[in-house]
């Protein structure tokens, strides 16, 4: 059955919604699904702009006929070849034997490294930045988006209407289920934090390329009225896109959004649990609320990583294993680095019973592996449970913690 909805007069959503999968690119969870999107132009001649992941073929196949009624899918537009939005291009080639691919000379190159059978007399063709396409009444422009999120990525914007075809660019997890614009669902409210979690840690090491891509976007700003995702939903050219530009804006360039401490414990018995939590409950009891504690052991990395793009301040409690720092946190700092995050302030607090070690090796990952991270001198250590003496250390470094934050 085909489930489909109208951007335009002539240009419709064709995508799936996936909520049986688990983990997106087998590694961030999804609870709330996500959605491939896809885009069909009915001008005088067809366009279909991308295909969807393998798992939402069925439904994007049946979308892609009912829409098409009987007429022929002139072209395929290949934007992005992530195979979550161009495992399908070999199905739409065995149906549509009429198909030419439009894409450029990196995109083409990656579908014969995945094996697609694109050759053929022109079944192909190669654009570049700054050329124009016409389908009859809609002509469209390319512009190259290297790294948002691969290498080949381009976005299209049709130059007729202002429909930007954006890529992974302005997408979001989370399955759309019949929404299809943005101002149809509560984005502030229930999808920020989602879409903060896609785009760090999927595009989060590509900071200066996503501001790259912004910086083009800003020429012809006023030439845009819609943006079409990969994922999430489709954006009108209102307050709220430019809202949503401007966080973009900010991620990408690691700015923190909110002046607030983030703190996240690795504890082994509860000990170092505790003494996060009596550190937490130390700056409530000075009027500090805006705060959020994490066990790094129960919650997934992708959703840390996004909360530490989001605060400005974070406190690593961990305990001492084997010498050396907690797994998971070690995880977390990997993550950390290998997605460019950086200009945040840190403090922390460490756990040991007979050689703590874990603040030291913290502070310089930190100082010697990350870029622009500062580390309050305050750190406290922990022999085995929060004592006295460390006690008090707790409440100076939450002193220390407010006073940071409040200079920032
Ligand atoms: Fe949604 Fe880079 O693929």
């Amino acid at each position: 059955m085909q489930i489909t909805r109208k951007v335009t007069d002539d240009l419709y959503w064709v995508g799936a919604n996936e909520h049986r999968l688990h983990l997106f690119e087998n590694i961030h969870p999804i609870p709330r699904g996500v959605s491939y999107n896809a885009y069909l132009l009915l001008d005088e001649k067809t366009c279909l702009f991308d295909t969807v992941d393998w798992a939402g073929a069925r439904q994007f196949l049946e979308n892609i006929d009912g829409v098409l009624a009987g007429r022929p899918l002139d072209y395929l537009l290949i934007n992005h070849l992530e195979p979550d939005h161009a495992a399908s291009i070999d199905e739409i080639l065995v149906r549509h034997p009429e198909t030419v691919v439009i894409s450029n000379e990196k995109a083409f190159m990656l579908m014969h490294q995945f094996g697609f059978h694109i050759d053929g007399e022109n079944r192909t063709f190669e654009v570049a930045e700054g050329d124009t396409f016409s389908f009859g009444k809609h002509t469209v422009t390319f512009v190259s988006a290297p790294m948002v999120h691969w290498p080949e990525a381009m976005v299209t914007l049709d130059v007729t209407n202002g429909v930007l075809f954006s890529a992974d660019a302005f997408g979001t997890f989370g399955a759309i289920d019949g929404h299809l614009f943005a101002d149809e669902v509560p984005f502030k409210e229930e999808w920020l934090d989602d879409a903060r979690r896609y785009l760090v840690n999927i595009v989060g090491k590509y900071g200066p390329h996503v501001q790259a891509l912004l910086a083009k976007a800003g020429t012809v700003l006023d030439l845009i009225k819609i943006v079409c995702p990969l994922h999430g939903p489709v954006w009108r050219a209102d307050e709220n896109l430019l809202w949503f530009i401007g966080k973009y804006d900010q991620w990408s360039k690691y700015e923190p959004e909110e002046k607030g401490v983030l703190i996240i414990y690795a504890s082994m018995y509860g000990n170092t649990e505790a003494a996060a939590m009596n550190f937490a409950s130390k700056l409530s009891e000075r009027g500090f609320h805006n705060y959020k504690v994490y066990d790094v052991s129960s919650n997934h990395v992708s959703y840390l990583i996004a909360e530490t793009f989001k605060y400005s301040h974070v406190v690593l409690a961990s305990v001492t294993y084997n010498l050396g720092i907690f797994p998971p946190m070690m995880d977390y700092l990997y993550d950390m680095k290998a997605l460019n995050l950086q200009k945040r302030t840190f403090a922390v607090i460490e756990n040991g019973s007979w050689a703590p070690q874990a603040g030291d090796l913290i502070e310089e990952y930190l100082n010697n592996e990350m870029k622009e991270m500062t580390v309050l001198s305050n750190r406290v250590t922990v022999n085995s449970s929060v004592n006295e003496s460390s006690n008090r250390e707790l409440d100076e470094l939450a002193e220390a913690v407010i006073d940071s934050v409040n200079e920032a």
